[in-house]
C-alpha cells in the first residue's frame, strides 16, 4: 500500500506520522545513490522542475537542484530579480506561466506565509514549499528529523531543545510539527520576546534558560538570529544574547557526549554558537546539509507519484 498520495508538500503540520515515516524511509534508500560513483537514477527522467526562489538561499536551492539532477529531472532555476515579478506580475500569473511552459514541479521559496498552499490549490503542477515566510520549511524539518533518526536510531522519546529566534521561525515550526508527530519531547529555549509561553499550545515545553536543558538534551538545534527581520530590538544586544543563550565552549562542555549539535544554517559564528563548537565533534551541521539531498529526492519522488519506498 502506498504511504503517500499527495501531489504537493506545503508543510509538515498536515501530514500523518505514517506519511512522514514514508518520506524518511524513502530518503534512507535515496541516500545510497549519493554514495555511488554514478550518483543518478532515472526516477524523474522526462520531468521538468522549476526552482523558484523569491528569497535568498544557498543550501535549499542547491540541494533541490542536486536532488532533481540525481533523479534525472531537467531543472530550471529562477530568482526574483530575474523574473517578471519585478515588472509587477503576480505570483499566481508567474506560476501559471511556468505551468504553461510544462513545468511538472515548482519548488517555491517566498516571504508570504501560505504562498505554497495558495499555488498548490490553483495549479496541477506539484508545489514544494522551500520556506514560506514564518510559516513552514518542511524539507528542513524533515532533514533535521532524518539526521536525528540516523544518528540516534529513533525519534520517539528523544529530547530535542530548539534554541533561539523561534517566534517567527519556519524551521522551528516544521521541526515542532514533525518531531511531535513522531513522539519526540520538544523544549523551546530563548528570551521571552522570541519564545513566548503561548508557544506551549504547540505541545512543547518553553524555558528561558539554556542552562536548564544542557545536561538532559539529546539534541540541541540552534537557530540563527534573523538580522534581516530586525531581531535586535527583541533583546538588548548581541553580547547579552551570547551570554544568556549562546552555545559557548563552557556550555558545550556540559552537554551529554552523545548530544547532537545541529543548526539549519546559515550560522552566525560567535552568536548562537561558538565557532569551535560549530566545527566540533558533536556538530552534525554539514551532515544535515548532505542529508538534505536525500530528503529532497524522497519528497520530489513522492510528489511525482512514487508510490512505494525505492529499493
Ligand atoms: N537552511 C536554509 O534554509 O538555508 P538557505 O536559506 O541557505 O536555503
Amino acid at each position: 500500500m502506498s504511504g503517500w498520495s499527495r501531489k504537493d508538500l506545503t508543510g509538515l503540520d498536515g501530514l500523518s506520522a505514517a506519511e512522514i515515516l514514508f518520506l524518511l524511509d524513502s530518503a534512507k534508500a535515496f541516500k545510497g545513490v549519493g554514495e555511488r560513483s554514478l550518483k543518478k537514477v532515472p526516477a524523474l527522467r522526462g520531468k521538468t522542475l522549476v526552482n523558484f526562489f523569491v528569497e535568498p538561499s544557498t543550501r535549499t536551492r542547491t540541494s533541490f537542484e542536486v536532488a532533481a539532477m540525481r533523479l534525472s529531472a531537467d531543472v530550471v532555476n529562477i530568482s526574483a530579480t530575474a523574473s517578471s515579478l519585478q515588472k509587477g506580475e503576480t505570483l499566481k500569473d508567474t506560476a501559471l506561466n511556468l505551468q504553461a511552459l510544462r513545468a511538472d514541479m515548482i519548488v517555491l521559496r517566498h516571504s508570504s506565509p501560505g504562498s505554497s498552499h495558495f499555488l498548490a490549490r490553483r495549479l496541477d503542477a506539484s508545489i514544494i514549499n522551500a520556506g514560506d515566510g514564518a510559516h513552514e520549511h518542511p524539507t528542513q524539518g524533515l532533514l533535521d528529523i532524518f539526521t536525528i533518526r540516523e544518528k540516534l536510531g529513533r525519534i520517539e522519546g528523544v529530547e530535542v531543545a530548539i534554541v533561539g529566534d523561534i517566534l517567527f521561525s519556519r524551521v522551528a515550526r516544521s521541526n515542532i510539527f514533525g518531531l511531535r508527530k513522531l513522539g519526540a519531547k520538544v523544549t523551546l529555549v530563548g528570551p521571552p520576546t522570541l519564545v513566548p509561553k503561548s508557544l506551549e499550545q504547540l505541545g512543547v515545553r518553553v524555558t528561558h534558560s539554556i542552562d536548564e536543558v544542557l545536561a538532559s538534551a539529546d539534541v540541541l538545534n540552534l537557530l540563527r538570529i534573523q538580522h534581516e527581520r530586525q531581531r535586535q530590538e527583541f533583546f538588548p544586544g548581541l553580547g547579552e544574547y551570547v551570554s544568556l543563550f549562546g552555545l559557548t565552549k563552557s556550555r558545550a562542555a556540559r552537554l551529554k557526549p552523545t548530544c547532537l549539535v545541529m543548526h539549519p544554517g546559515p550560522v552566525n559564528r560567535g552568536v548562537e554558537i561558538d565557532s569551535e563548537v560549530a566545527d566540533g565533534p558533536q556538530s552534525v551541521i554539514l551532515e544535515q546539509v548532505t542529508n538534505g539531498i536525500a530528503v529532497r529526492m524522497a519528497v520530489l519522488y513522492a510528489c511525482a507519484g512514487g508510490s512505494s519506498i525505492p529499493a
